[in-house]
């Protein structure tokens, strides 16, 4: 992927086209006609998926010397979320219409007075988007046309339905009807998942699907420590599903009700210059992000206002993505103090300290919290990879190709092998022997039909960065070499199967 944005008119609509067409991401129970908020990532999906998985756990687990992997079960013991704040404190604020039954999240719904002449003559309401102030502004201009109200409309000033007072609450028209009088005040919705474990379905056998993956970090703390050889400061990884309920999923896979983490529980001293530590691992995630692909150009930082942080919390910085919907956060690191070992250990009865041979004292260690969605990194890179060209074949014409400019780190195929006759069995041959060499160690596809052109566009298309031509040059001239042929530049040269395996080698980690 190169350093260049991608051009402005990359729209969700040719991404979620591509991703369905060519196999990445199917909606999920879609012959029943989908089912909001969960997906099904197909053959190519399913490759690039574990790709960015692999890449985070190899660099994450197995390339540090203070990271060890962990994988806990999904539904935990049911105290584990009280301790953690969840059963009481994981909600979003809920807005009903009651005549349209439709559901909103309250910070995502957003209204205006109609002020003229200094005067209220009603409101408007628009949902969260890039255009939300635009488009209340254009219907309260229309709201005072329609009313032939005169005088001088004030500019609008949007708030969401978390700020609207009660006795506007029956004035602002629903999104869905366009009328007042159908929107409820907000209230909280608990976003886990509840499910029953055992034969009995009363509330003793309520449980949880888990909202996020981190607490299986805290809970086995003790074990890691007692069993591991882990000396402080170290960290904790794991990646998994996560579920949550959301209220409005949107975005494609963006926001889901399923989908999947990678966070790392990074556990420090209490007295270690956590500011630094927190600094270290944001400069460490985007490289890493750098490292699978993504342009600098598309990543920014937001740092969390300090008075917006839950109480426990010393700071947070997300990592943005400029996706086409607008500039989102991909990447949380949070420095979370001690709050999590200290609740279940007071949940628990079972301390969870560390011993200090310095001090000779015991004390809880403090936390920092790199969490990341694997979803969210895969749209990332589809965004950001996605463009559409015109490009000269064979014979001169211009024609257009669709490219996913992927990493070959994460690339789904990393080559494909193509005899450019399928009739030729000298040529058939050889291209056989190379790919069954090749797939024992790479994701590699053989292709013999058709125009050697189409099926350069058939691998660009799915962000396969090398093609491998077998060809008359391969039998007829000395040192058996093949045709490399570049997705991004799309430039041709020999290559020798020594080269090949070595430039797989260094662009394949
Ligand atoms: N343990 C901390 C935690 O879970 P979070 O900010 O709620 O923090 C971490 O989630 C990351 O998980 C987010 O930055 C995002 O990448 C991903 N994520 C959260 N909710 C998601 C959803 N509904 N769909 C897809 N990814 C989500």
């Amino acid at each position: 992927m190169s350093d260049t944005p991608a051009p402005a008119a990359i729209t969700m609509d040719a991404i979620v086209a591509l991703a369905k067409r060519r196999g990445f991401i199917f909606q999920s129970s879609e012959i029943y006609g989908g089912f909001n908020g969960f997906f099904d990532y197909g053959p190519l999906g399913a490759e690039l998926k574990k790709n960015i998985r692999d890449c985070w756990w190899d660099d994450m687990v197995r390339r540090r010397d203070d990271v060890v992997g962990l994988e806990s079960s999904i539904i935990m013991h049911p105290k584990v979320w009280e301790a953690s704040g969840h059963v009481a404190g994981f909600t979003d604020p809920l807005v009903d219409c009651k005549v349209s039954k439709q559901r909103y999240r309250a910070d995502q719904l957003f209204f205006a007075a109609v002020v003229v002449d200094g005067k209220t003559a009603g409101y408007v309401s628009a949902l969260e988007s890039e255009k939300t102030a635009a488009e209340l502004q254009a219907a309260a201009e229309l709201f005072k046309r329609k009313k032939a109200l005169q005088g001088t409309l004030s500019p609008i000033v949007a708030k969401d339905m978390t700020e609207a007072q009660p006795d506007e609450i029956a004035l602002i028209p629903s999104p869905a009807t366009g009328e007042p009088g159908s929107l409820t005040p907000p209230r909280s919705f608990n976003m886990m998942f509840q499910t029953n474990v055992g034969a009995m379905t009363d509330a003793s056998a309520v449980a949880y699907l888990r909202p996020e993956t981190a607490q299986g970090m805290f809970v086995d703390f003790k074990n890691v420590v007692d069993t591991g050889r882990v000396k402080l400061p170290f960290g904790i990884a794991q990646i998994g599903k996560s579920f949550r309920n959301e209220i409005t999923p949107r975005n494609f896979i963006f926001r889901s009700r399923e989908f999947e983490q990678m966070e790392m529980e990074y556990f420090i001293h209490e007295d270690a210059d956590w500011a630094k530590c927190h600094e270290e691992w944001i400069a460490w995630c985007e490289a890493w992000l750098k490292s699978i692909g993504l342009p600098a150009s598309h990543l920014s930082r937001y740092t969390h206002p300090k008075e917006k942080l839950a109480f426990y919390s010393r700071g947070t910085v997300d990592i943005m993505f400029s996706y086409p919907f607008g500039v989102q956060e991909l990447w949380g690191i949070a420095a979370r103090g001690n709050y999590d070992l200290t609740q279940h250990a007071t949940a628990s009865g079972k301390p969870q300290e560390i011993f200090d041979e310095a001090t000779k004292k015991k004390f809880v260690p403090h936390v920092i919290e790199p969490a990341v969605g694997v979803d969210r990194i895969l749209l990332a890179v589809l965004c950001a990879g996605y463009a559409e060209e015109e490009v000269k074949d064979e014979k001169g014409a211009v024609e257009k190709r669709t490219v996913l400019r992927f990493s070959p780190r994460i690339a789904p195929v990393k080559v494909a092998i193509l005899p450019l006759l399928k009739n030729k069995p000298e040529l058939v041959a050889i291209a056989q022997k190379l790919h069954a060499k090749l797939k024992r160690k790479y994701a590699v596809f053989y292709d013999e039909a058709g125009a050697i052109g189409r099926r350069y566009r058939r691998q660009d298309e799915i962000g396969t960065p090398w093609c491998v031509t077998i060809d008359f040059d391969t039998i007829e001239k000395p040192g058996e070499t093949f045709t490399l042929r570049e997705r991004d530049s799309m430039s041709q040269r020999r290559i020798t199967e020594a080269e090949l395996f070595a430039l797989l080698e260094e662009h394949v980690y």
